[in-house]
């Protein structure tokens, strides 16, 4: 089995691996992962019914309350178009509200003089009891967002706990150090937590998003204000009631479901007394919130979206790289922002490649989330889903060949489903080559040689990820070096570990999340100098 795994990301993360092999088609996960039993099957029964039937509050101090507003909004499972929950509709009165809890917990609560080790212990208790919930937790995920099964349980709640149990371990490192400049005065410096910090995050990974912002936060001794996107809030709600069992004092998370403009979110951005705002979204909210911030000048960290370039060439392992392809655009219907959405192929093996793609493109099955043999579900959203479609027709419209997919698919009557798409014979200049689609659509371009490849790469205003297939090693390491983006996989795609940073060049955002430079967003250094001298 295990020389059919596509990609080199060894470790802690090898759940890609298994979800890889259910996106080519295998519809067994038989290895196990590192201190998890990946191994067991899903739960045919619906563990997350009592979850879904509780009503859904906000939590603001260690509590659950209504919206000031009194209003609430629905959620839809996008595979059905059904309602499966009412949330509250979170405005400025209660962004307010957990502000002030999270400043109180911050200046005066027993977070602010808990030993780092008990601070640890409660993260690791997280990270624990989402275990313990995984399936229901990735139940939830999948209603409320669409994605397989297999991916919410493999991928989403298998590195949300790892990524809580990661930062956990941090929340015991943090040091401040001490510095020989002058011998007059004894000079160290202290790594404090910022203090209140705004999250705001989308809809594509809903639990693992917030995994991402909560983790270094807490572990590093802020208070948090975390709002989930509109379209997926339910998985955050559930880590909220988590949270509170395992004993987070009140205060410490506060989660607000509401909308983003005029809303809870520019409530966040805008808000006087939060000391930081990190955002992952769409490159023009991240411009709003920077704007939004300038009020109070607070802190802002930045993921936004992507146009990633994923260059195979003639040398590369073609078969591997066929999988690259289809995982870099297709997982999680294409909703990644470092999504591999302009394939670059040396002209030599175009036509291989592409007979090879489309051939397993076309066996993919679509359908349902919870059916454990789907291997794409539905966007996760009507406007997403219109969207897509939109740029398969622009695509069209500017002269791209259309390989396979460009509809929604005809056996599917509900659900906001888009087919796997992909398009030949594009140039960097087609729109689908240049804006972000977010959807499983993939743009194929050719090349000849080396030098045209690496500046087409980057001919992009968006620098998150690359990814290039090659045997030459030479090759391998000047591209990596050549493309502007945070992350360059070689002969691997989507490989990813909390230990290893995340980000943005250009307008993909700043700030590197993950890894020990996310710990350099939640803290401040402060310098103290002791005079010495006699
Ligand atoms: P969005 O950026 O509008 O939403 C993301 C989060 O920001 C949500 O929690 C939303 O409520 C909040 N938000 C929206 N406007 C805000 C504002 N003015 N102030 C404060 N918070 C605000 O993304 P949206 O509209 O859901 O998706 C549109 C496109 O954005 C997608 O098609 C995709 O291209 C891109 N996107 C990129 C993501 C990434 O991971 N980089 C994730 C989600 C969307
Ligand atoms: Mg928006």
């Amino acid at each position: 089995m295990a020389d059919d795994i596509p990609h080199g990301a060894a470790g802690r993360f090898s759940a890609w691996q298994a979800t890889y092999i259910t996106v080519l088609g295998r519809t067994e996960i038989s290895y196990s992962l590192e201190g998890l039993n990946v191994a067991v099957a899903m739960e045919k029964e619906l563990l997350c019914k009592d979850f879904l039937a509780r009503p859904k509050q906000l939590l603001i101090d260690g509590k659950w309350v209504n919206a000031e507003s009194g209003k609430t909004f629905e959620v839809y499972n996008p595979a059905t178009e059904e309602v499966i929950a009412k949330v509250q509709e979170g405005g400025k009165a209660d962004v307010d509200k957990a502000v002030r809890a999270a400043r109180k917990a911050f200046e005066t609560g027993p977070w602010r003089t808990m030993s780092t080790a008990q601070r640890q212990r409660l993260l690791m208790k997280l990270a624990d009891a989402i275990e313990a919930h995984a399936d229901e937790l990735a139940q939830i995920e999948t209603l409320d967002n669409g994605k397989p099964i297999n991916e919410s349980r493999y991928v989403d709640v298998v590195q949300t706990v790892e990524t809580f149990r990661y930062y956990a371990g941090w929340a015991t490192k943090l040091e401040g150090e001490t510095i020989n400049a002058n011998s007059n005065f004894f000079t160290y410096t202290l790594r404090e937590p910022v203090g209140v910090v705004g999250q705001i995050i989308p809809w594509n990974f809903p639990m693992l998003m917030a995994a991402w912002k909560l983790g270094p936060a807490l572990a590093c001794g802020n208070t948090v204000v975390l709002k989930p996107a509109e379209q997926t809030p339910l998985s955050a709600l559930r880590i909220g009631e988590l949270a509170l069992e395992v004993g987070f004092p009140a205060g410490v998370i506060n989660i607000i479901t509401g909308f983003g403009p005029d809303s809870a979110g520019s409530a966040i951005s805008e808000h006087m007394d939060i000391d930081k705002v990190a955002f992952t979204g769409e490159e023009n909210t991240g411009r709003i919130i920077v704007k939004a911030s300038a009020g109070n000048l607070k802190r802002v960290s930045l993921e936004l979206g992507g146009k990633a370039p994923n260059i195979v060439f003639a040398d590369a392992d073609i078969d591997a790289a066929v999988k690259g392809a289809i995982t870099g655009i297709f997982f999680n219907q294409g909703q990644v922002c470092c999504a591999g959405s302009r394939l670059f192929l040396e002209s030599k093996i175009h036509d291989e490649f592409m007979t090879k793609l489309t051939e397993r493109v076309k066996q993919i099955k679509q359908g349902h989330g919870l059916d454990d043999k789907t291997v794409i579900g539905p966007q996760v959203s009507k406007e997403q889903q219109e969207r897509i479609l939109n740029y398969i027709d622009i695509a069209q419209k500017e002269g791209a060949k259309l390989a396979c997919g460009g509809g929604t698919p005809k056996d599917l009557q509900k659900g906001y489903f888009v087919e796997p798409t992909i398009f030949t014979g594009c140039t960097n200049d087609m729109r689908i080559a240049k804006e972000e689609v977010f959807g499983p659509v993939l743009a194929v371009i050719p090349f000849k040689t080396t030098e045209e490849v690496a500046e087409a790469a980057n001919k992009t205003t968006f620098g998150l990820s690359g990814a290039v297939w090659t045997k030459d090693v030479k090759k391998a390491h000047k591209l990596a070096s050549q493309i502007k983006a945070g992350t360059i996989w070689v002969n691997c795609y989507n490989a990813f570990d909390p230990a290893v940073p995340f980000g943005g060049y250009k307008m993909s955002g700043y700030g590197r999340e993950l890894g020990k430079h996310s710990i350099e967003l939640y803290t401040n250094i402060k310098s103290v100098w002791v005079n010495l001298a006699e």
